[in-house]
């Protein structure tokens, strides 16, 4: 398996991917234009051509980004998948020098995992919400919110205390 950028090539199958899950409720769907516009924020898995895994990462702020469209195929859960494009994109934030990666998921267990640790919606800055104003849920939202701290947070908090 090959975790890489998103290339033009691989945009009908990352949609093909995500809307199968926004179909039942999971995520929200991406059009074709919006996985275009957004594809330098996009990661894919790639098995034997296909397109196995897919995730983007999109900077919201110079101390936040956020993990968005996290989609595996069924066929290949519980392998690794997600765990793998996920380190990816925290990689990629730590290399942009964000100290904070942010997810809203119903997969608490799956971030668990990956270090992510939950926090209060409320304390979110509302940029966060841009997206979430096209949601049928956005008025009782329970998705949760969980946070990675990359390796630039301690020296991010200690800025933000010296001010
Ligand atoms: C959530 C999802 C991305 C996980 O991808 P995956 O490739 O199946 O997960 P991985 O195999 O990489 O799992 C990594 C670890 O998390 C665990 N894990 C995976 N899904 C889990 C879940 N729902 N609850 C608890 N633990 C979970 C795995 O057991 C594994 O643990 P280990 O490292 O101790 O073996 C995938 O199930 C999916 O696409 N779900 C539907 C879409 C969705 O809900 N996306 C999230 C939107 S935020």
């Amino acid at each position: 398996m090959e975790v890489r950028k998103a290339a033009s090539t691989d945009v009908e199958s990352m949609q093909q991917l995500i809307q199968q899950f926004a179909d039942v409720g999971l995520m929200l769907p991406r059009t074709i234009k919006s996985l275009c516009e957004h594809l330098q924020c996009f990661t894919v898995a790639v098995e034997d051509g296909q397109v196995i895994g897919v995730a983007g990462l999109h900077v919201l702020w110079k101390d936040l980004a956020e993990i968005r469209s996290l989609a595996v195929a069924p066929h290949v859960h519980g392998k690794g998948v997600g765990r793998k494009v996920v380190e990816h994109l925290i990689r990629e934030a730590e290399h942009l020098g964000i100290p904070q990666v942010l997810s809203l998921t119903y997969q608490t267990g799956f971030f668990e995992k990956l270090n992510f640790h939950v926090i209060r919606k409320e304390s979110l800055p509302h940029k966060v919400w841009k997206d979430c104003f096209y949601c049928k849920k956005f008025y009782h939202c329970d998705e949760v919110a969980m946070v990675y701290y990359t390796q630039h947070y301690e020296a991010f908090q200690a800025f933000k205390e010296a001010r």
